[in-house]
């Protein structure tokens, strides 16, 4: 049924009178008639003027999306949707070659062992080889006298982010829970698959390689040594027990100043600076937490009630996500070291061109569950990180620095993330507003800014004024604000979004300029983020409980526990599928106080049969206005209508010609409400028009997260993120045996061990190159 039902981009549609690609992008406008003058492409001209669906079909399949507007166009044809059953490979189009270019266990510095595919390798191996479930990622060109960043297009180093390990197949054949059961080993050994790799790549004679002995090749894991900076340094909350962190065992040592802590966990996705530094952002380091039976945070203690509130609106619980480290570890143990977890939910910095250097965990950005962390520098220098808390009904931010950015000296912006403003959206105009644009205006989390808690006089608290964030001096209160990032959030009001996942600033193509490695805007450019918002099965009610609850005001909601219901920021009840929203700073600086937004794209399955749960708010607001249909399927511009279907969006990036590349994090297996849209993607848009082609398909429940390019735009690096999950220990390939399915050799020639019996499922990185030498996606 599923391979009837939906129209593959080799086959015709539309012979009954279904809505023309016209029709399409028509309810595709979110009725923003000064948000942005949309140009139409040529593919879809083609499809006005009563022109039959079918009759164009070759020449739309043939037609590259043309450039304008600061876009350098599409030049390759959308692939088939990879439907059920899945191929455990991954898909280019026609003209690209895709290859492996790292996988979990390669080396990647001196005396790093080769990967042992039975899993049997110690932590101390791990220590060196490239850590597991690899996400966000960066290239940095080494310039070439070997430290800086320059833009050599053919030797980097490769920051990568490993976000969690997949415990059935790090441990070998016994997993997690066999043999002797969770020991110190096994959890040190995961916790070396967590963090970084700083990966040297170069491409020799034509071929892209790891170099496994390089003197840049650095491991940064769950345990590595890091500085603490930034207003909430050196708090009292931030003074954990300290331990000494050794391969039988943690030994307790004393307390922490608060200055220093060790590892960074569940990396997802990332981001960079302009100069020259990697950012890594810690996502949910809630589910490494636990405590055992009878445990409990220390009835004496005054903070208790506070501590207890604080791990409840982070997500923390006993069980934590399965990992179970707190039985070994007492490090993890959030009822005996209940302030270890103020330690976790920061953006670290890491220079990479420094394999000594200390990462700093940057407490100015916030602590929450951080995604990405987008950077824009403005025609003023200043600059701004945009960022995403990623889970159900959390919030949009932005820091900006204080100082501006010194692009001629690079140990000026040493500190530069460690003093500025941070602030939280609230997407304003609501409905009943009778608003013809859609505002939005960013809430400085300050001392002196006023909550939505009415002091009982007539007025408000200040965020100074409430007991969560009551401290000494102003000093104090900025710390605890930001440690409890998410409360004071709640405090002010921000708007609750469909999880937010990656930021992404839009480049504009000009080939008068050169490529600097970051954009910089002045007024002829507006600055325009643009932000995934993945799903929510708690928008608009659910379950037994239509929607009743938002997020309180005194911070004491439990992670992901409110039912809010639809806004027009989030306009559909039960997003199953996700959406894409976008915002253009006032005045195009990142200092604004005031934007602009509309939403880019409403994904989905335009041909699903799914109708709304029972439960769910009835209503929604697409297009501005109440309706009723459940609106599953989306308003995804393509053509032919239905060939470049996506849902769940997560990885989002434009390369330096103006063209927005999304990636996708659903199930991976073509089953459900994923059908008809297959495997998880990478599309590509075009920001102006909206259209969308499909680039790629991953291979089987898998997630495609991670992607930067050479500078030239010539090579794209991919993440492929856990094929095969879920599979057990004691079958490791029972879903996918990815790479080894598709490859014999990786980018560099060397064999991938594929032993019968031993073999199992590497997160990888890609390395993807155009047949004719050009530009990706041209
Ligand atoms: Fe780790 Fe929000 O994706
Ligand atoms: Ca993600
Ligand atoms: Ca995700």
């Amino acid at each position: 049924m599923k391979g009837e039902r939906h129209p593959k981009n080799d086959v015709t549609m539309n012979p009954s009178g279904n809505e023309s690609i016209r029709d399409v992008i028509e309810r595709t406008d979110l009725g923003r008639r000064h948000f942005m003058q949309t140009t139409i492409s040529a593919s879809v001209l083609a499809a006005i003027g009563g022109v039959n669906m079918k009759s164009i079909i070759g020449a739309v399949e043939a037609a590259p999306l043309p450039a304008g507007n600061g876009f350098a166009g599409i030049g390759f044809e959308s692939v088939p949707p990879s439907l059920a059953p899945v191929a455990d490979k991954v898909t280019v189009p026609a003209g690209y070659t895709v290859e492996v270019l790292a996988s979990w266990g390669d080396p990647i510095m001196k005396r790093a062992p080769a990967w042992d595919e039975d899993a049997s390798q110690d932590a101390a191996a791990q220590e060196k080889q490239f850590g597991m479930h690899n996400d966000g990622m960066h290239y940095f060109p080494i310039s070439s006298h070997g430290i800086g960043h320059g833009r050599n297009p053919v030797r980097g180093l490769l920051c990568v982010n490993h976000e969690y390990t997949h415990e059935e197949i790090l441990h070998g054949a016994e997993g997690l829970a066999g043999g002797a059961g969770v020991t110190i080993a096994k959890v040190r050994k995961s916790q070396a698959g967590h963090g970084i790799s700083v990966v040297e790549v170069r491409k020799n004679r034509g071929k892209w390689q790891v170099i496994g002995t390089s003197p840049f090749g650095r491991r940064i894991t769950g345990n590595t040594r890091m500085k603490i900076s930034g207003p909430a340094a050196g708090h009292a909350l931030m003074q954990s027990k300290k331990f000494d962190i050794q391969p039988t065992g943690s030994v307790e040592v004393g307390i922490n100043d608060g200055y220093h802590c060790h590892g960074t966990l569940n990396n997802c996705a990332n981001g960079y600076t302009p100069w020259g530094t990697y950012l890594t952002c810690e996502e949910n380091w809630n589910g490494y937490f636990g405590w055992n039976s009878g445990e409990s945070v220390d009835v004496a203690d005054p903070n208790r009630a506070a501590i207890l509130n604080d791990q409840a609106r982070y997500g923390i619980v006993a069980g934590g996500f399965g990992y179970r480290w707190h039985e070994a570890d007492p490090r993890f143990n959030a009822a005996t070291n209940p302030l270890e977890p103020y330690l976790f939910g920061w953006v670290v910095e890491i220079d990479p061109f420094d394999p000594e250097s200390k990462p700093v965990k940057r407490t100015a950005m916030g602590r929450f569950k951080h995604e990405s962390a987008q950077v824009a520098v403005d025609g003023n220098s200043r600059v701004a990180f945009y960022m995403g808390d990623d889970e159900r009904n959390e919030y949009i931010y932005k820091f900006v620095a204080a100082k501006r950015f010194n692009r001629h000296k690079r140990a000026d912006n040493r500190n530069l993330l460690d003093k500025g403003t941070l602030y939280v959206a609230r997407f304003t105009d609501m409905p009943g507003a009778g608003a013809e644009t859609y505002r939005g205006e960013w809430i400085a989390l300050e001392p002196d800014t006023t909550s939505v808690i009415p002091n009982g006089a007539g007025g408000y608290y200040k965020l100074r004024e409430l007991p969560q964030f009551a401290g000494a001096d102003d000093a104090e209160v900025q710390a605890l604000i930001l440690i409890k990032t998410r409360q004071a959030a709640d405090a002010v009001g921000a708007t609750m979004m469909d999880r937010p996942e990656w930021t992404a600033l839009r480049t504009y193509y000009d080939p008068e300029f050169s490529f600097k490695g970051y954009s910089v805007y002045n007024d002829q450019r507006p600055l325009e983020i643009y932000c995934t918002l993945t799903n929510n099965n708690r928008r608009g009610g659910g379950g037994s409980t239509p929607a009743t609850s938002s997020n309180k005001a005194d911070g004491t909601t439990t992670a992901a526990s409110a039912r809010p219901p639809v806004d027009m920021a989030n306009p559909r009840p039960d997003n199953d599928y996700g959406h894409i929203i976008r915002w253009r700073e006032d005045g195009n600086v990142v200092t604004a106080t005031g934007f602009e937004w509309d939403i880019f794209m409403l994904c989905g399955d335009s041909i699903t049969a799914k109708t709304l749960g029972a439960n769910y708010q009835s209503g929604n607001l697409v297009n501005g206005a109440a309706g009723t249909g459940p609106y599953y399927e989306g308003d995804i511009v393509d053509a032919p209508a239905g060939s470049a279907d996506f849902g769940a969006p997560d990885g989002l990036w434009f390369d330096q010609f103006g063209r927005l590349w999304i990636q996708t994090d659903q199930a991976g297996d073509a089953s459900g409400d994923w059908v008809n849209i297959g495997a998880n993607i990478m599309a590509c848009a075009d920001p102006n028009t909206k259209e969308v082609r499909r680039f790629l398909t991953g291979p089987r429940n898998c997630e495609v997260t991670g992607v930067t390019s050479t500078p030239d735009g010539k090579t794209l690096f991919v993440g492929v993120q856990h094929p095969g999950e879920d599979s057990p220990a004691s079958n490791p390939t029972q879903y996918s045996n990815w790479p080894q399915s598709q490859f014999t050799v990786n980018s560099a020639g060397q064999p991938l061990p594929n032993t019968p019996g031993l073999s199992r499922p590497r997160s990888s990185v890609l390395v993807i190159t155009k047949d004719d030498g050009g530009i990706i996606g041209s």
